[in-house]
């Protein structure tokens, strides 16, 4: 899979070592910063915005947004079509997200999960398939959603 992850400062000691456990998988990882070795605070949704637009356009498979809480990154990256980000706080947060709401942005708190933690959801949430089944129907209601709270066709 080709996974996009970002973060802002807050996500970035956090999104190194996520990305130093992607690299020993099959995984593509598209690493769009902020830079590990950049200085000051940078504002999340312009990252959310980088990493949700890749997902949306198909450019990338997955996405992974890191904040202080995820919850910035959360709600910014679900502002665009077709994503569907879950921020998760523990094992059954991150399984649920992917078998019932078939997640394709994964949103971490760098504040509120420890480095280890947050890579166990990592794992958690690649290795989870979608259950599909009464799940997909719900996932078509969010869609038909968000086409007419984007003013398309409804
Ligand atoms: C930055 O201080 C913090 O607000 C940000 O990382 C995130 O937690 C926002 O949701």
């Amino acid at each position: 899979m080709k996974i996009a992850i970002g973060s802002d400062h807050a996500g970035k000691d956090l999104k190194a070592f996520v990305i130093d456990f992607l690299s020993l998988t099959n995984n593509t990882i598209l690493d769009y910063g902020v830079a590990s070795d950049s200085a000051g605070s940078v504002d999340y949704p312009d990252y959310a915005d980088i990493v949700a637009s890749e997902v949306s356009n198909g450019r990338a498979d997955r996405g992974i947004l890191i904040c202080g809480t995820g919850l910035g990154m959360c709600i910014a990256a679900n502002k665009f079509s077709s994503v569907r980000a879950a921020l998760v706080f523990d094992e059954f947060t991150t399984r649920m997200s992917r078998a019932h709401n078939d997640a394709n942005v994964l949103c971490l708190g760098s504040r509120t999960i420890n480095h280890q933690r947050a890579v166990d959801f990592v794992k958690i949430w690649l290795s989870t398939e979608f259950e599909e089944g009464r799940h997909r129907q719900r996932l078509t209601k969010i869609a038909a959603i968000e086409r007419r709270n984007c003013g398309l066709v409804e």
